[in-house]
């Protein structure tokens, strides 16, 4: 059976998309534009929390300084733990929280506030909202918040078959909400036709940026 949003444009992503999986094997699933963004952008220094494991979790621990990962599935996470043990030298921490969304988001509850650097939330797509609030206040200026699969749940003027459109309201109150937090920070869309990954980066006060501070 054909469906009907495999249109010729459709397909073609798809295409591209297999294309670029098959030269970058080990890139997270995020957009190619996001994924070379976080190349350049991610360092030694730099520590953060990604919710939902997979290549992500051995890229990251390649470049960052510090990673914490959580993961839902019991089996999903035996699997990205011994992925993990070739690369991961200590510096990622994987852990598992199968129980509720807020069980799952509390792990932001650890950290101060402005403490991490990035937060990426790619994990349960309906627990989604309650991570991408409880990360928010974690992320220092000039930090990252990375959301996967954003058309999902925010009206983006983006074309990807399962997205909310560009004229929808955030689909829950909480993305409402977040939608409001991040209103001042500046935000990068990328799309490659199957999902859009959105970059939100806290602004830098005025007073850190004369004085060279860590958020410049
Ligand atoms: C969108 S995936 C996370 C992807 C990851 N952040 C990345 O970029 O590689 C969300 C969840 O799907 C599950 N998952 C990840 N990769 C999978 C795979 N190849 N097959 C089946 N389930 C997978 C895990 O439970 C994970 O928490």
């Amino acid at each position: 059976m054909i469906r009907s949003h495999w249109t010729p444009a459709y397909l073609n992503h798809r295409v591209r998309n297999a294309v670029y999986r098959l030269r970058h094997p080990k890139a997270p699933w995020l957009t190619p534009e996001a994924v070379a963004f976080l190349d350049k952008w991610l360092g030694r220094g730099h520590e953060g929390i990604e919710w939902g494991t997979g290549r992500s979790t051995c890229w990251f621990a390649c470049r960052v300084g510090r990673l914490t990962s959580v993961e839902h599935d019991p089996a999903w996470f035996v699997r990205t733990c011994r992925r993990l043990e070739k690369v991961s030298a200590g510096r990622v921490r994987v852990l598992l929280r199968e129980a509720s969304a807020e069980n799952y988001a509390r792990i932001a509850d650890e950290f101060e506030d402005g403490a991490l650097d990035f937060v990426l939330v790619d994990g349960v797509s309906a627990w989604r909202d309650v991570c991408t609030l409880a990360a928010i206040p974690k992320i220092r200026e000039g930090g990252l918040l990375i959301l996967d699969d954003a058309q999902r749940y925010l009206p983006l003027d983006v074309v990807v078959p399962d997205a909310v459109g560009s004229r929808a309201e955030p689909i829950t109150p909480a993305w409402k909400q977040a939608v409001e937090l991040l209103a001042s920070w500046k935000r990068q869309v990328s799309c490659d036709g199957l999902r859009a990954t959105v970059i939100w980066r806290r602004p830098v006060a005025a007073s850190m940026l004369k004085t060279g501070g860590p958020g410049a």
